[in-house]
């Protein structure tokens, strides 16, 4: 049945767009991708011609294969120009708005009784697109993973309208025609994947701000040690940092958990444009040299592109963390010798004071931050008593 979809429509060229249309497109489909204008479509086109070379100079497709998928695609700024698609996969940026604007579009544009309007979104409700046309029993969750030429999974996420022909109509589409391995969600944002992939990443992010560790040694932790291709911090850079925290927003509205909760850091980077790879500068040296250094200097200290917020390397000219605030000017100790000089446990009252704090020679260290949460500062440094000062750390 899945073979009867031939015709294959994608809105949005950009990296998850353009990936699902080249699959589409390599598997033989006559694929249609509609950007905003024309400037836009040229974009994508780019996008995909980039990535066909790229697997022809690998050696994983022949030249003429390359030509021959081209051939096949279609790049246009008219959302008209999918009238007579069977098939169309909407992926553009997770903005709720935008979608159901376009899922409304669609439906009264693509022509054909039995077109299924999919979806690629991250996180957003299946429901909400479906009750936007009058069609939501042919409206279905089609979710792949970045780089979509690589990653082999496909989350086919069901809302309470779909039909089960339509979801054994994508299913049949996603594993016979593009070969990828499907795994089934109901309409709950994050579906499987994202629900604990998000919180991870989030998890790496609060960590890098509070200053526990470094984004490289993070990263390095988990390719090393759980052996993950990618630590947390690339791969929200690849991901892109606006779609990490938009993810996190939808999981947080949908679940109301502190631990979907977008932290402060990963919103200023996403407000000051540093998305990760899609714009050069994320938490990670994001060129392909940058990264082969990093990797060759494993086992040393890696030189990387934002560390955050790594009070050693401070002010460190030429890096993309000289984009973000100042991280650490608040946490530096005010040295005032305080009498008396032996160790001794005392109780103060401040604005700050939450627990007795330990007085070492000219510090004080309140003694309940050592059980803060790692998204706390570990140690908040105080001056002589009733000085104390808020926490540090990137804001
Ligand atoms: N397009 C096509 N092929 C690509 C590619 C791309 N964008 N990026 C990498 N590849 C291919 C390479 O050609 C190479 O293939 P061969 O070995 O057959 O030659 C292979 O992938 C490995 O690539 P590299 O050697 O260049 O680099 P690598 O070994 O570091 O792998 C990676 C890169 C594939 C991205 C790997 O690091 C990886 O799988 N990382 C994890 C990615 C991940 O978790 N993605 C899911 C994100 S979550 C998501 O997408 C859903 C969401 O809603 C947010």
């Amino acid at each position: 049945m899945s073979r009867n979809i031939t015709r294959v429509g994608v809105v949005g060229g950009g990296q998850m767009g353009a990936g699902i249309a080249e699959v589409c497109a390599r598997a033989g489909l006559d694929t249609v991708v509609c950007e905003v204008d024309a400037v836009a479509a040229r974009a994508a086109r780019d996008r995909v011609a980039a990535s066909l070379e790229r697997a022809v100079r690998r050696g994983k497709l022949a030249e003429s294969a390359a030509r021959d998928t081209l051939a096949r695609m279609v790049f246009t700024g008219s959302l008209d120009d999918l009238a007579d698609r069977q098939l169309v996969v909407e992926a553009v940026i997770e903005n709720p708005d935008a979608k159901t604007e376009i899922f409304a579009a669609l439906d009264k544009i693509v022509e054909a009784e039995d077109a299924i309007l999919a979806t690629n979104t991250s996180s957003l409700p299946i429901m909400r697109l479906g009750m936007a046309t009058g069609r939501a029993d042919r409206v279905v969750g089609v979710h792949f993973f970045n780089p979509v030429p690589v990653l082999p999974l496909v989350e086919v996420v069901t809302s309470l309208h779909t039909s089960p022909e339509t979801v054994d109509r994508v299913q049949d589409f996603a594993t016979g025609v593009l070969g990828k391995t499907v795994i089934h969600s109901r309409d709950r944002a994050g579906f499987v994947v994202n629900a604990l992939l998000i919180p991870y990443l989030l998890s790496a992010i609060r960590m890098a701000e509070s200053g526990f560790a470094t984004a490289a040694d993070i990263d390095t932790g988990m390719e090393l040690g759980c052996a993950h291709p990618m630590g947390p911090l690339r791969l929200a850079d690849l991901i892109g940092l606006d779609t990490v925290a938009s993810i996190a927003e939808s999981l947080y509205d949908e679940f109301r958990e502190p631990l979907y909760a977008p932290p402060p850091l990963l919103q200023r980077m996403v407000e000051a444009g540093l998305l990760g790879r899609k714009t050069g500068r994320g938490f990670q040296p994001t060129t392909r040299a940058e990264d082969l250094v990093r990797r060759g200097l494993r086992g040393t200290r890696p030189p990387t592109g934002v560390r955050v917020p790594a009070r050693r390397h401070r002010g460190r000219a030429g890096s993309a963390r000289a984009a973000l605030p100042a991280p650490s000017r608040t946490r530096t100790p005010q040295v005032r010798p305080v009498a008396p000089r032996t160790p001794q446990v005392r109780p103060v009252a401040s604005a700050h004071a939450s627990g007795p704090v330990l007085r070492v020679r000219h510090l004080t260290i309140r003694m309940t931050d050592a059980l803060l949460p790692f998204d706390a500062p570990r140690r908040r440094l105080v001056g002589a008593a009733g000085s104390s000062r808020p926490p540090g750390g990137m804001s």
